[in-house]
C-alpha cells in the first residue's frame, strides 16, 4: 500500500484530497495543525498527525512518524488581499513563512528518505495567480511565485533520483476557508491609507463576482493532485478548475 503525506488537511482542498486518496485505497497521513480526525471518514489507513508547516520541529516529529512516504502533497497556506502599502511587514514574513518555507522544509525532511528509496512524488499546491497577475494580491502571490521558482528547480535535480516534482495551480475556489481564513488575518492588521478604497471596492467587486460562478471547485484540485502524483506522464503543471485552465491554454 502506497502512503501520502498532505499537510492542511482540516478543511478545503486538504481534506478533500486526503479523502479521495483514501477511497482509492492509499495509506493517508493528514496533518492539521490542530488534529481533528472527525473531518475525515474513519479508516485504519488514516492517520491524522499534527503538523503545522511553520514549526520545523513539528514536522520532524510528523515525518518521522509515517515512516516511508511515496508522495508528499504540500497544500497547506494562507492568503491575504490589501494594498502593499497596508500591508504590515509581519504579514508579508507570515505569508512567505507558511507558504515558502513551510514547503521548503517539508520537502527537506522528507527528501533523504526519497533518495534512499529512489523514488517519491512531490506536489506543490500554488495558484493560478501566478499566471495573471491581480492587484491586492502582492504578497501572496510572490510567495506563490516563489513557490513554483523553487519547484521547477528542484523538479531537475530531484529527477535524476527517481523523484518526480509537479505543481498544481489552483484557480479561484470560494468554497474552501481559504477566504475566511484570509479574512481574519487581515482583520488582525491592516493600515491602508484611505486613498485606496475606491479602487479597493471596485477589485473586490470583480472577485465576488468572479467567485459567485465558483470557477475552481475543490474536485478540480483533488483531480489534478491525483493525476500529478499517479500519473508519470503528467505535465509539470497542471492548473485546476475552469479558471486555471483558461489561463494557462
Ligand atoms: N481557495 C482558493 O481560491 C485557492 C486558489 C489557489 C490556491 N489555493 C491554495 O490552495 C491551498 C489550500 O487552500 P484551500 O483553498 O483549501 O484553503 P483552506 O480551506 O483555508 O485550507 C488551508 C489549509 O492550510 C492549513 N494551514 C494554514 N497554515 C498552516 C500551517 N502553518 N501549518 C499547517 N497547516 C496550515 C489550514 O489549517 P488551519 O485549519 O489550521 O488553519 C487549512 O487546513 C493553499 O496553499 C492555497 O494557497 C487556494
Amino acid at each position: 500500500m502506497k502512503t501520502v503525506l498532505i499537510t492542511g488537511c482540516s478543511s478545503g482542498f486538504g481534506r478533500e484530497t486526503a479523502r479521495h486518496f483514501l477511497d482509492q485505497g492509499w495509506s493517508v497521513a493528514a496533518t492539521m495543525r490542530t488534529p481533528d480526525p472527525t473531518v475525515l471518514p474513519a479508516s485504519d489507513h488514516l492517520h491524522v498527525l499534527p503538523l503545522d508547516v511553520s514549526d520545523p520541529s513539528s514536522i520532524t516529529r510528523a515525518v518521522g512518524a509515517v515512516g516511508p512516504i511515496d508522495a508528499l502533497v504540500n497544500n497547506a497556506g494562507i492568503g491575504w488581499l490589501g494594498a502593499f502599502e497596508g500591508t504590515p511587514d509581519a504579514t508579508v514574513r507570515s505569508l512567505f513563512k507558511t507558504n515558502v518555507f513551510g514547503t521548503f522544509e517539508m520537502i527537506r525532511a522528507v527528501l533523504p528518505q526519497m533518495r534512499a528509496q529512489g523514488s517519491g512524488v512531490i506536489v506543490n499546491v500554488s495558484s493560478s495567480v501566478t499566471m495573471k497577475p491581480l492587484p491586492l494580491l502582492s504578497a501572496y502571490t510572490a510567495s506563490k511565485a516563489a513557490v513554483n521558482a523553487y519547484t521547477e528547480c528542484l523538479a531537475l535535480e530531484l529527477a535524476p533520483l527517481g523523484i518526480r516534482t509537479r505543481l498544481v495551480l489552483p484557480g479561484q475556489a470560494p468554497s474552501t476557508s481559504f477566504g475566511s481564513n484570509a479574512r481574519a488575518l487581515m482583520s488582525e492588521a491592516n493600515d491602508t491609507p484611505g486613498a485606496y478604497q475606491a479602487f479597493i471596492d471596485q477589485v473586490m467587486a470583480s472577485f465576488m463576482e468572479n467567485a459567485s460562478q465558483e470557477p475552481t471547485h475543490p474536485s478540480d484540485v483533488v483531480e489534478a493532485v491525483w493525476r500529478a502524483v499517479t500519473d508519470e506522464n503528467c505535465p509539470f503543471r497542471v492548473p485546476a478548475g475552469s479558471d486555471a485552465v483558461a489561463l494557462a491554454a
